[in-house]
């Protein structure tokens, strides 16, 4: 072998390993191919042994070109190797990830009580009706809730509220509200009239609990007041809220009855809606359930908040909350309002 046949071979030598040292895919192949380049028995290698065949002046240069040719395949396969070697590094620690993150436990998503929605539910028909909402305090004095709405100490008709007295002040002056009437009091001493306005809220009475009667239980209570308002507006009043709250074919009634705070007073029923107004045991055969109690706005309750009963005049009235949605879903034992059972409160 001549000086220029070495030197073409290992010009060809080197451009196998420009093209292919950059094409291998893996390490295995690129190891396959280095024997291939400068293995023993790789041509590169072989040249070598042609030395001794050369003259002695040409043995220095063919020496050097096999060394340039080595070092430049060597620094092509250790930068091949890095490359692939990262590679393959970075495959594995995506082969090897262990996803360990947990499916989220659903939290079940919780919604308005019962009492609550009814109690919505007719704030926006009153609303609708051009009432706005008031609130009063549940912790009140005999004030609001006897005194100013014509129950003086000691008057019997304060025996109609079996009260739950706080022990602070004096002696029966701090009590739990028996009912949501005391905030017409508090309204009126704030406005003057023209107004119409509803009081929903909690009230509080010594009750032995049954059926329809609870020591904790919502009212609403509603008070209009203005010139010319009459006992006919009360009336229409009642009876535009009854359908719109519970549908064509219930309808209201008022019978005379007796609250200190009114003159003259009423009670009204509305259709019984377990028998449609023809009697059964609910409603005890009569056909009707009482709903609350109303009245045109006595002259003493008028006087207490410094208006002149001779300029105005208005109605008012209140029912119990618990009672309207019994009536309204069928639901026989208030205790199921405050029994926070799921079962029952999943079904509104
Ligand atoms: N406050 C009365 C009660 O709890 C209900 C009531 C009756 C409210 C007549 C009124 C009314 O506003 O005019 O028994």
């Amino acid at each position: 072998m001549s000086l220029a046949e070495i030197e073409s071979l290992l010009t060809s030598e080197q451009h196998r390993a420009d093209t292919e040292i950059v094409a291998m895919r893996t390490l295995n192949d690129l190891e396959a191919l280095e024997r291939s380049l400068l293995g023993k028995t790789a041509p590169a290698s072989l040249v070598k042994a042609a030395f001794k065949d050369l003259d002695t002046k040409e043995r220095p240069e063919a020496g050097k070109a096999l060394g340039a040719f080595k070092h430049h395949v060597t620094v092509l396969l250790d930068a091949r190797r890095q490359e692939l070697a990262a590679a393959a590094a970075a495959q594995r620690i995506a082969e090897d990830r262990i996803d360990v993150t947990m499916p989220s436990r659903p939290r079940p998503l919780g919604h308005a009580h019962l009492i609550a929605q009814v109690r919505e539910e007719l704030e926006d028909l009153f609303i609708g009706m051009g009432y706005e909402v008031a609130e009063g305090p549940e912790v009140e004095t005999d004030f609001y809730n006897f005194e100013a709405l014509n129950m003086p100490a000691s008057h019997p008709a304060r025996s109609m509220w079996d009260t739950l007295y706080v022990d602070l002040g004096d002696p029966g002056e701090v009590l739990l509200r028996t009912h949501t009437s005391p905030v017409q009091v508090r309204v009126m001493q704030n406005r003057t009239p023209p107004l119409a306005v509803v009081a929903p809220g909690r009230c509080y009475r010594r009750d032995t609990l049954d059926a329809r009667h609870s020591p904790v239980f919502h009212q609403l209570e509603g008070l209009v007041v203005g010139e010319g308002i009459t006992f006919g507006d009360l009336a229409g009043t009642l009876e535009s809220f009854t359908r719109a709250y519970f549908g064509p074919g219930i309808t209201s009634r008022l019978r005379p009855s007796y609250f200190p705070f009114t003159e003259p007073s009423g009670e009204f029923d509305v259709t019984c809606i377990f028998c449609e107004g023809s009697g059964c045991s609910v409603c005890s055969q009569v056909g009707w359930i009482e709903i609350g109690g109303c009245g045109m706005v006595d002259p003493n309750v008028f006087e207490a908040v410094g208006y002149d009963p001779e300029q105005v005049t208005g109605f008012a009235f209140g029912f119990g909350l618990e009672r309207m949605a019994q009536m309204r879903f069928g639901i026989d034992h208030i205790r199921a309002f405050f029994d926070n059972d799921v079962r029952f409160l999943e079904q509104f």
